[in-house]
């Protein structure tokens, strides 16, 4: 045990120093000398003259010291009825063939690969071996739909897309082949080849030239060696929904994310070798990559994947299953599945069928933690839980209780305090920091420790617009809340367009680009309103123009019908109400937060124009409802 202030004092005192130490569980090809380059703020970079592979760190070096029979990866899929596991050798010798497979057709460092796949062993393999190469992996979740698959693939212009015939969606197989034809089709930019994996559920039909048979290039490969790369090259790009329809694509580096997430699993988890690790998440989120795919491997535990979900597959006892069949030490997932559980058995009665001992500590993060979920979970698991907050774009938790240095008091509600290396503030609109437990904007000083974002691809501007800019020499997390009198933060939600759907981030601005450009819609809003199970649904209200004249049950359909095409089913609009108009400022912006505060049951002022009163009078019911 550590303590916690002293380690996090040291960390932005001395930063080079702490890091470097960080530094040393890392197998490097070539060690760093200088720790931070910050020559070109705000584009800051770890470990710049090193060089190391992250695929080695993840599998040979464990291989090579004796442990390669150790279980690397269980694939528990209740969907359907398998479970599979690969020991540390297996996992390597997978990971080594698909890389030469990958080689083969023609994908060199540096090069962009997109991974369309469910939650399958093979979606780790394809990223491990990706890796491998100093290829770029960029793993879109399976519930968007092909027109975000295609901006994906145009914008990372990738030289091969890995996908499957199909996922399985509790006992629905929704088949992925045709998605992707799909997106091809809608892109300009087009890879060469699409390797598909063939599950026993569909057997997708494959383009002759383009397509491969994942079993075929696989058994025809010759394994390929880890490639080294330099700690600041591309390790991968994960696309993340900003406050416009367009995706942002956060670039994660090799070193400075093998360093941050080594020193994770200790300092933030108590996780080390032979631990068991499941991360109830998908690959296609931050928290898969982080979580389920590098850390647990980078440190040699035992990561469990988990085709399922928290209730239906078969009932709300999955989870305890879970633990109890693998011998889980910490499971981490989203407060969301929690309250799926919590909906379906209350009383927690699925636990008495399970033996959940091996369980010793549950985190939660990806939306806020509610206190009732809080003490729900700590009731009935007995075992500490502990919320905490993270992004895409910072890769690694900034705010948590860090359990392997000191487990600090909890205090509900909050995700509890900085980590080593995030200098977190709050910001007041003039950009002072404001007073102890007074809300603002919440900030992170420059430099971010390593594994942070280190731009966004191809677009340096849309970085500094997006996130630097607001308030020179810090981070804009985009969050809101606060930091209480015992450094404690309390993280309310979020500042923008930014919704957070059952754990999913989403965007309300690219919803709305959709619903726009339906013809009979003049104008129209999105936003987020709270929901008990989902923590906020998106819910959309449209004008029509005017002269148009149609049933409204159906266009209603037809709306969410076409953000369900666009965007895919992860979005879960299923609730449009046609309005005769929208509330807005004298300027003619549309009030969104207004109608999010209504919609909540405050009572929000709205400025007094006529219009506003008489668009009001309409709203207010229709926002009421929940
Ligand atoms: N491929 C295809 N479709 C997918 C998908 C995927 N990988 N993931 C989700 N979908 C679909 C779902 O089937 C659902 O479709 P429907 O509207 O036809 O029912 C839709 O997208 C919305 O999915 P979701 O928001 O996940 O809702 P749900 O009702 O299926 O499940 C929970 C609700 C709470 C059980 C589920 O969201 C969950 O387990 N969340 C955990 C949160 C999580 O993993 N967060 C990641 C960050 S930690
Ligand atoms: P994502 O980038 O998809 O991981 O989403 C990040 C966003 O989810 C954050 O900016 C927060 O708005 C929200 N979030 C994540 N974890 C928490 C948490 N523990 N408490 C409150 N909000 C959270």
């Amino acid at each position: 045990m550590g303590d916690y202030r002293a380690s996090f004092e040291r960390s932005l005192t001395d930063p080079d120093q702490f890091w470097r130490e960080a530094a040393g569980a890392v197998t490097w090809r070539r060690a760093p000398e200088q720790v931070l380059d910050a020559s070109n703020a705000p584009f800051y970079r770890w470990f710049p003259d090193a060089t190391l592979n992250t695929s080695e760190n993840a599998l040979d070096r464990h291989v090579q010291a004796g442990h390669g029979d150790r279980l690397a990866l269980v694939h528990d899929s209740p969907v359907t009825g398998t479970q599979t596991s690969l020991t540390y050798a297996e996992l390597l010798d997978q990971v080594a063939r698909f890389a030469g497979a990958l080689r083969a057709l023609g994908v060199e460092k540096g090069d962009r690969v997109i991974v369309y796949l469910p939650m399958v062993a093979e979606a780790v393999i394809a990223m491990l071996a990706c890796a491998r190469l100093g290829a770029v992996h960029s793993v879109v979740f399976g519930g968007f739909a092909p027109a975000e698959l295609a901006a994906r693939i145009d914008d990372a212009r990738p030289t091969v897309v890995v996908t499957a015939s199909c996922g399985v969606e509790v006992a629905r197989v929704i088949e992925y082949k045709p998605l992707v034809d799909r997106a091809i089709d809608l892109a300009s930019h087009k890879p060469n080849h699409c390797v598909v994996l063939q599950r026993p559920q569909v057997r997708a039909s494959l383009q002759p030239g383009r397509d491969v048979d994942w079993a075929t290039v696989l058994a025809e490969a010759e394994p390929a060696g880890p490639v080294a790369v330099k700690a600041t090259d591309p390790l991968y790009i994960l696309y993340t929904s900003g406050t416009t329809a367009k995706p942002k694509g956060v670039v994660r580096d090799n070193g400075g994310h093998a360093v941050a997430l080594t020193w994770s699993m200790a300092n933030i988890y108590d996780i080390g070798p032979g631990d068991v690790w499941w991360t109830a998440s998908d690959v296609g989120w931050v928290v898969g990559h982080s979580y389920i795919v590098y850390a647990p491997l980078l440190v040699g535990a035992t990561s469990v994947m988990y085709e399922g979900k928290p209730v239906g597959t078969p009932d709300a006892g999955a989870f305890w299953r879970v633990i109890a069949d693998h011998g889980v030490t910490a499971l981490f997932t989203a407060p969301t599945a929690l309250r799926a559980i919590k909906k379906e058995d209350p009383q927690g009665s699925f636990l008495e069928k399970y033996d959940v001992s091996s369980l010793r500590t549950l985190f939660l993060a990806g939306e806020r933690l509610d206190p009732d979920t809080w003490e729900w979970a700590t009731d009935r698991l007995d075992v500490p839980v502990i919320d905490h907050w993270w992004q895409t774009e910072t890769g690694w938790p900034i705010v948590a209780n860090p359990v392997g240095i000191e487990l600090l008091p909890v205090k509900p509600g909050s995700p509890t305090v900085p980590l080593p290396g995030w200098d977190v503030q709050v910001l007041g609109t003039d950009g002072k920091p404001v007073e102890a437990g007074a809300d603002g904007a919440i900030v992170v000083k420059l430099p971010m420790p390593p594994g942070s974002l280190p731009t966004l691809w191809n677009d340096d501007e849309r970085f500094v617009s997006s996130y630097m800019s607001a308030f020179e020499g810090y981070y804009l997390t985009g969050d809101g809340g606060r930091i209480d009198e015992d450094g404690y933060v309390y993280v309310m939600g979020r500042t923008d367009d930014v919704i957070n759907v059952a754990g999913h981030r989403l965007s309300t601005g690219g919803m709305e680009e959709v619903l726009a450009g339906h013809p009979d819609v003049a104008e129209c809003a999105v936003i987020g309103v709270a929901d008990a199970m989902k923590g906020q649904v998106p819910r959309g209200f449209v004008v029509l123009k005017s002269g148009v004249d149609r049933d409204e049950e159906t266009l209603r359909a037809e709306l969410v019908q076409l953000v369900r095409d666009q965007i895919g089913a992860v979005a879960s609009l299923k609730d449009v109400a046609v309005v005769v108009g929208l509330p807005k400022t004298r300027s003619g912006k549309i009030l969104r937060k207004t109608m999010r505060g209504i919609a909540d049951g405050l009572d929000e002022p709205v400025p007094g124009t006529i219009e506003n009163a008489a668009v009001l009078d309409d709203l207010r019911p229709v926002l009421r409802r929940s």
